[in-house]
This record gives C-alpha cells, structure tokens and sequence, in this order.
C-alpha cells in the first residue's frame, strides 16, 4: 500500500495499491493497461474520494526540445511529465513568448491541455500545435493537431470523450521569439505601473503573475488546496439581467461566445462562505472559489463543503456551480 497524500496537492491521504512510474515510452508499452487504471500527473486538479485505489500510473516522462525554429517562432516539445511552472521558467529564460502569463500554475505538463489551463489572459489553447500520446488499452500513438483536441473554457476532448482512455506523452508549442507581452488582466499592468516598468520583457510579465498568484491563491505545498474548485459560469443576457436587477454590484465580463461570465468567487463570497469552514475543510480567505484542506481533510470533507457552496449559490442566485477539479470516486 502507497499513501497518496504526497502525489496530490489537496493533501488527501488516500492510499494505493500499487504505483506505477511511468518514466519512457518503453515502460508505457510494458505497462498492463487491461486492468482498471487511473493516471496520475502533478496531482493538482483532482479530488480522491475513495480510501483505496488499485492501480495508480505516476507520468514521469521528461525532456525539453525545439523541434522547429524560424526568424520569428520555435516549436517547442515538451513532455507530458515535466513540471508546468519549471518549463514556463525554461522558456522566460530562453526569451521564448506565449506562456509567461500561466507562470507558477501547478501540476505537470501534460495536465495542461486536459484542462486548456488559463490565467491572466491567456490559454494554452493559444499556443499549443499539438498533443501526443497513446490511446489505451490498444496502446495506438496519436496525434492530435490544435482543433482536434476540442478547447473550450477548462476543457478539451481528453477531459470529455477520451476521459482515462489516452495516455498523453508530450504536447508541441509554437512560441515567439519576439517578445510580445500580453498585459489586458488589469492586474498585471498595475503591478508594472506601480514597479516603475513601461516597456516590460516577458521576464517582466512573469514576475508579475507570480507576485498576484502569491497574494492571493495558498501555495499547495503549505496548504492543501486544488486551485480553483469551480469554474466561472458563462449566462446568456436576460438570465443575467434578471440577476443583475436583484443584485447590482455583481462584477460581470463579456465571454467570447457572446454570453456573461460571472466570477464564482464573487458569488461565493456574496453567500457568506469566504474564509469560513465546515469541518476540515474551508474556502479561502483570500480567494472564495479557492477550497482548502485545513489539515485532515478527506475528499469526503471537500466533497461536503463543495456541495454546500453549490446549494447556497443555487438557493440565492439560482446558478449551478460547475466543478474544475476532477472527482476520483
Ligand atoms: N472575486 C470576489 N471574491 C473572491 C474571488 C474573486 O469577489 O473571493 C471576484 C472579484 O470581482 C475579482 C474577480 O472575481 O475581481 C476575479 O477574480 P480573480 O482575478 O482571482 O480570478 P477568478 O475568475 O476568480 C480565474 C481562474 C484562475 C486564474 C484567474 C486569473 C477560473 C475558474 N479560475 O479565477 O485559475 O488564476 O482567473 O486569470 O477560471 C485555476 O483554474 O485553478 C485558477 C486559479
């Protein structure tokens, strides 16, 4: 038996019966895919439910390589079982442009285009060529251009169609060699504004995100936390008029897709859960729609709290919280 609890960053200590790295392409066409699986990268979007699981895969694949470089761009490939924020570093280092606004989002790489990870701006989506990986259990490469893999807010086809039936080996990013900072979050430009900087490199921006992650979201290494537990909801205009009418303040945006996004920390804190407990689980102080392991949390805990939340925000503004972290039950 193998406790989980260092392999995923809510801190959960469920244990497994077996775990099983994956380090080479090698060991994953050795590997037995015919028995029930579960694949596991940084560990930092999912919530284990269960006490016991049977058989863990731990992506250890590694290795950082330009593939293709023109005047203007470089291909980069990079494997699924590298750490995201150390390969962001890897790239602001090499003055290559496109991901320093995902700067210190945790988990690995391959984790990135299940999720079409975002933050400030920007999404993978906006500079991934390709995926790679393997289709299980018939152990079939595949490749899967930027279209095909489906990107929406927070999804992608390996989180809907291909949920735990495709290994992902590396990911293709096509990146700028001219630096082009990405500064339309408000928050970023004000930091810049207030450290004196006008024509800000990507080092710059970087540095940036990294200072506002740090104030507000916890480090998971000091308490155990998955990011953000919901997702923003997306409302078309009249559903949104109608809220706006009982509720003035509400911050809205528009989304692309001609709707109203609504900021689900908002929300949660107008319910009265920001900063407040239920067992050993609680919403953040600094970040509503951020849910933290106050110590011996088990999934159960956050599970618990998570519904909680969903049925306040349902009762007062009548919106079904959508979860962005991955149940193991
Ligand atoms: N807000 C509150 N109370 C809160 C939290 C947020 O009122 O407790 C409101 C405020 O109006 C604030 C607005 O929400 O201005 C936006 O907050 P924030 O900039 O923190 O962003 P978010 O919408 O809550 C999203 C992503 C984050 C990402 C940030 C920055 C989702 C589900 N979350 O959060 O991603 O870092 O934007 O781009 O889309 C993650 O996915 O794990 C994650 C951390």
């Amino acid at each position: 038996m193998h406790s989980l609890k260092r392999y995923n960053s809510f801190g959960i200590d469920a244990l497994a019966n077996e775990l099983l790295p994956i380090k080479s392409e090698a060991d994953l066409l050795n590997a037995d895919f015919s028995q029930p699986y579960r694949i596991l990268g940084g560990g930092t979007n999912v919530l284990l439910l269960k006490s016991v699981y049977d058989r863990i895969f731990l992506n250890q694949l590694q290795g950082i390589q330009i593939v293709n470089e023109t005047e203007d761009d470089v291909t980069v490939h990079v494997a699924s079982g590298e750490n995201w924020h150390e390969f962001v570093m890897w790239t602001v280092a090499h003055k290559f442009s496109g991901i320093e606004n995902l700067s210190l989002i945790p988990g690995t790489v391959g984790a990135a285009p299940v999720q079409n990870i975002g933050a400030y701006g920007v999404e993978l989506k906006n500079v991934l060529q390709s995926v790679e990986g393997y289709h299980l259990p018939e152990k079939l490469k595949v490749k899967f251009n930027n279209s095909e893999c489906q990107f929406s807010y927070r999804s992608s086809i390996f989180k809907t169609t291909l949920k735990n039936s495709f290994f992902i080996t590396g990911i293709n990013l096509l990146l700028s060699k001219k630096q082009i900072p990405k500064l339309e979050y408000g928050s970023i430009k004000e930091i810049l504004d207030k450290n004196g900087i006008s024509k800000p490199s990507i080092l710059d921006v970087s540095n940036a995100v990294i200072s506002i992650r740090q104030s507000k979201l916890p480090d998971p290494k000091i308490i155990g936390n998955a990011g953000s537990f919901f997702k923003n909801s997306s409302i078309p205009l009249k559903q949104f008029e109608v809220i706006k009418s009982k509720f003035p303040t509400i911050p809205a945006y528009p989304d692309d897709l001609g709707m109203v996004k609504l900021s689900s920390g908002w929300l949660i804190e107008q319910c009265g859960w920001k900063g407040k407990q239920l067992n050993n689980a609680a919403s953040y102080e600094k970040q509503a729609l951020v849910l933290i392991n106050l110590g011996h949390a088990s999934g159960q805990d956050i599970l618990n709290l998570a519904q909680k939340i969903q049925e306040d925000v349902y009762l007062k503004f009548g919106l079904k919280l959508e979860p962005e972290v991955n149940f193991w039950d």
